[in-house]
């Protein structure tokens, strides 16, 4: 394989969950483009991502959507640098069905191919935007998967602070808005349910906050959730208050130890990626508190903040750069450690290339 391609575009592909994505990166241009095929309609009907159904669906939607993006890109396969696609962690069939075509075509194009790790893009979709985050920074990483807070010393450089002991922010979410009876996936809709509910009329539990330390818990919100439905008329005013209880005890929790974070690392600036980073009241939340300290909150467009494929590219892009490239044996990984990542050794603000488009 090519490791010493000259410098250019690289395609990068996302199927690690229910959304299809491909975009190209270019060194000089910026993010050509981005396309991709969120299931969340073929999943609707179970109330969750159905693992078979999506990997079948990955097969249908992937080729089409990189040549679309490689149309829309005006780049040819041949003027390619290099293919970047999630390697893990995720579901299995549906990570082999993206690394399986993202090794072949790489293979057939003659150029390297890399795995990305699905939150190393998430934690480092911010570096599209025209003001990227400084390095050290403390992330929040908020997926529907993973609720981690992180020391990120550069890229490739993660030191996990705090984990949650059970359900992801995102599930969370998701979880109690099923109670609410609200379709999948249910954080957006339990988001705009909350806006009509009335603050305090519902105080649930923001468990670990009154112990010591980094470390989070979810789980406890569903039997708060149920126990103050029971018995009860399910009126929409009923069902908008919980949204609003449910939105502020996650909201509050997350933020709280994001600030805790700061202050146990002594760092001021906090990255907040991942699906739910898209919430507007964490947002809002997280920059007055960060602030009021006299730091700042970086967050990715909102298109970037749940699964895309703009997010591999930055994180392709800056592993190519720095000679990494898969072998011919084609390898998704289902579990994958944050920390066992290899550090890359760019100055990363300088060398990922903006989006061009403004936010
Ligand atoms: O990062 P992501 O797209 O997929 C994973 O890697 O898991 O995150 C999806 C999660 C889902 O749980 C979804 O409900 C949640 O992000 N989410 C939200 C919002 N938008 C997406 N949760 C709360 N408020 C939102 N606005
Ligand atoms: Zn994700």
């Amino acid at each position: 394989m090519q490791a010493d391609k000259p410098r250019g575009a690289i395609l990068a592909i996302e199927s690690s969950c229910d959304e299809s994505a491909a975009a190209v990166l270019d060194e000089s241009g910026g993010l050509l483009a981005h396309e991709l095929y969120s299931q969340v309609e073929l999943h609707r009907t179970y109330g969750g991502v159905v693992p078979e159904l999506a990997s079948r669906d990955h097969v249908r939607r992937l080729l089409p959507l990189i040549r679309q993006a490689l149309e829309r890109a005006g780049t040819a396969p041949e003027r390619l640098a290099g293919i970047a696609f999630t390697a893990g962690p995720g579901l299995i069939g549906a990570l082999l069905t993206g690394a399986a075509l993202a090794r072949s075509l790489a293979y057939a194009w003659q150029v390297p191919a890399v795995g990305v790790h699905h939150l190393e893009g998430h934690l480092l979709a911010p570096l599209l935007e025209p003001n990227p985050p400084p390095f050290p920074h403390v992330a929040l990483l908020v997926s529907g998967g993973h609720t981690q807070l992180i020391e990120v010393a550069g890229i490739g450089q993660y030191a996990i602070l705090g984990d949650t002991r059970d359900d992801a922010a995102g599930e969370a979410f998701d979880k109690t808005a099923k109670l609410l009876g609200l379709p999948y996936p249910g954080g957006p809709e339990l988001a705009r349910l909350a806006q009509s509910g009335t603050a305090g009329v519902f105080r649930f539990p923001r468990p670990m906050l009154d112990r010591p330390g980094l470390e989070l818990s979810f789980s406890g919100l569903k039997t708060a959730v149920l126990h103050s439905l029971r018995g009860r008329e399910l009126t929409s005013q009923l069902r908008a208050d919980v949204a609003r209880g449910v939105e502020e005890a996650i909201v509050g929790t997350l933020a709280a130890k994001a600030v805790r974070a700061l202050e146990a690392t002594g760092l001021d600036t906090l990255v907040v990626s991942g699906g739910v980073s898209a919430n507007q009241r964490l947002r809002a939340q997280l920059s007055d508190a960060v602030g009021r300290r006299g730091g700042r909150v970086y967050y990715p467009r909102i298109e970037f903040c749940t699964d895309n494929a703009a997010m591999i590219a930055v994180a392709g892009l800056a592993r190519l750069r720095a000679g990494e490239h898969e072998g011919l044996a084609i390898q998704p990984r289902a579990q994958w450690p944050l920390e066992t990542l290899s550090a890359v050794p760019l100055q990363p603000s300088a060398a990922i290339p903006r989006c061009i488009s403004p936010p």
